[in-house]
């Protein structure tokens, strides 16, 4: 039988997704690298340390994204690396980042760079950080700094990378470097001040860059009521899903800032953003009351999850996504999805029930231009330290060793034939195939077969 192709189009970004602190080592200006030297913040008192020693030598992992065929690789900028004191900025830590993104050109890699990924400048921190307003003009100085030095090897720019998750984990549960402020009223201020950073740095690389695309990546997940639970229960998990799905996008739409950052509008917010990037984990059981925080983590008894009790493997999700943020009319990249899988058991079965969901959204014409794994190589899991391996290479931090995974090898099949496929299925997750390729599968045995 002819084997069935899902093909995607020729101009489709194949990508994969890192971030500054988790990958590049000894990041010894960031506020995450202080928290980890204090025993009990992160899980089994792990630290970053060398982590996959991206600073000496980030070509090594290019290398291999290159001849997995990838085209497009999403980085982050480490701000304490680039202006370790206010004021002062190291050009060294400018040229080696210039020397990492013409790495990718030459590999014909394509970046996507963010200027916020969840770490700060220790002075940053000192100075009040999200918490206080004048983080704006702080930022809009780095950001511009970083136009004026990199802006011409950079096409495409996140501005901040997950707002919601950065505000949840640092100011309600405490898992990021704790701020001078906690709580509500800290989460509220600082969501103003995201926003309000986000909106200079989006006009900051306009300006300089008017065909550069910029946005941010904004974590979305499903929040449903468990079946056959109750209206409240619903009415909750529409509530988590406005406040952490849809707010900040509103806001970036409209220039009007939601609760609980306030009413008022922000200068230039309004529009300020030329593509949607969704980070797609996962699916979680809502209930009311929630039994601490605003929701628990929880899913059905029959749930695939993921190491470490990290969530639910729930593909259709993706497509749902797709289609919530059809309204805001952009082009569409998936800017992070992956999953916790040491023993790679789930993650090629993963890979392909996720790029189904978005062949279905391209065949329905919603514009999806781009797909960047969470992650290349095993890398620093926050508060979550080395227990939690992500990567399409696995990468022992003891020896920095490295091998990729069979899933990586099937994202390489995927990206050179910009296709999925039932052979592929056939090969790397058998346990597909009466699923995405009914017509393939070896039917029921019967007397005649
Ligand atoms: C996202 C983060 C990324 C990584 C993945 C697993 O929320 O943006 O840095 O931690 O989760």
């Amino acid at each position: 039988m002819a084997e069935a192709k899902m093909v995607f189009p020729p101009d489709f970004r194949w990508g994969t997704a890192t971030a500054s602190h988790q990958v590049e080592g000894n990041n010894k200006n960031s506020d995450w690298w202080a928290w980890e030297q204090e025993p009990g913040h992160i899980l089994n008192n792990h630290k970053s340390g060398a982590a996959c020693d991206w600073w000496q030598n980030a070509e090594a992992d290019l290398d291999l994204a290159a001849a997995m065929g990838t085209n497009a690789h999403r980085m982050s900028l480490e701000w304490s690396r680039i202006e370790p004191e206010p004021a002062v900025f190291d050009q060294s830590a400018i040229d080696r980042y210039r020397e990492i993104l013409t790495a990718m050109h030459d590999r014909g890699i394509e970046p996507m760079v963010t200027l916020h990924h969840f770490s700060n400048p220790v002075w940053l921190v000192e100075k009040g950080d999200f918490n206080t307003s004048i983080v704006v003009d702080y930022f809009q100085r780095y950001t511009a700094k970083v136009v004026e030095t990199l802006g011409d090897l950079i096409p495409k720019w996140v501005t901040i990378n997950e707002p919601l998750v950065y505000l949840f984990s640092r100011y309600l549960e405490k898992q990021f470097p704790a701020p001078h402020r906690t709580g509500w009223p800290g989460a509220a201020a600082a969501f103003q001040n995201l926003l309000r950073c986000h909106a200079v740095a989006y006009h900051t690389i306009k300006d300089k860059f008017p065909d550069a695309m910029v946005g941010v990546a904004k974590n979305m997940a499903i929040f449903e009521p468990r079946p056959g639970g109750s209206r409240i229960d619903q009415w909750w998990a529409n509530r988590i899903s406005w406040l952490f799905n849809d707010s900040w996008m509103d806001s970036m739409e409209d220039g009007r800032m939601r609760w609980p950052a306030g009413r008022g509008r922000i200068k230039g917010l309004a529009g300020s953003f030329d593509f949607v990037g969704i980070n797609y984990y996962s699916r979680y059981y809502v209930k009311f009351p929630p039994r601490r925080g605003i929701y628990d983590k929880e899913w059905g008894p029959n749930a695939v999850v993921s190491d470490g009790a990290y969530g639910e493997v729930y593909p259709a999700g993706l497509f749902q996504l797709i289609k919530r943020v059809l309204r805001y009319k952009r082009p569409i990249f998936i800017t992070e999805n992956g999953l916790p899988d040491a023993a790679d058991r789930l993650r090629s079965a993963f890979l392909l029930s996720h790029l189904r969901e978005i062949w279905r959204a391209i065949s329905f014409c919603f514009p999806v231009m781009g797909y960047y794994h969470w992650s290349l190589v095993d890398n620093f899991e926050w508060h979550q330290g080395w227990t939690l391996r992500f990567g399409l290479i696995e990468m022992d931090p003891d020896t920095q060793e490295r091998r990729v995974r069979e899933s990586g090898k099937l994202y390489g099949d995927i990206c050179r034939s910009q296709s999925i496929d039932s052979q592929m299925a056939q090969q790397y997750a058998p346990e597909l195939m009466a699923s995405m390729f009914p017509g393939q599968a070896p039917g029921p045995k019967t007397d005649e077969s």
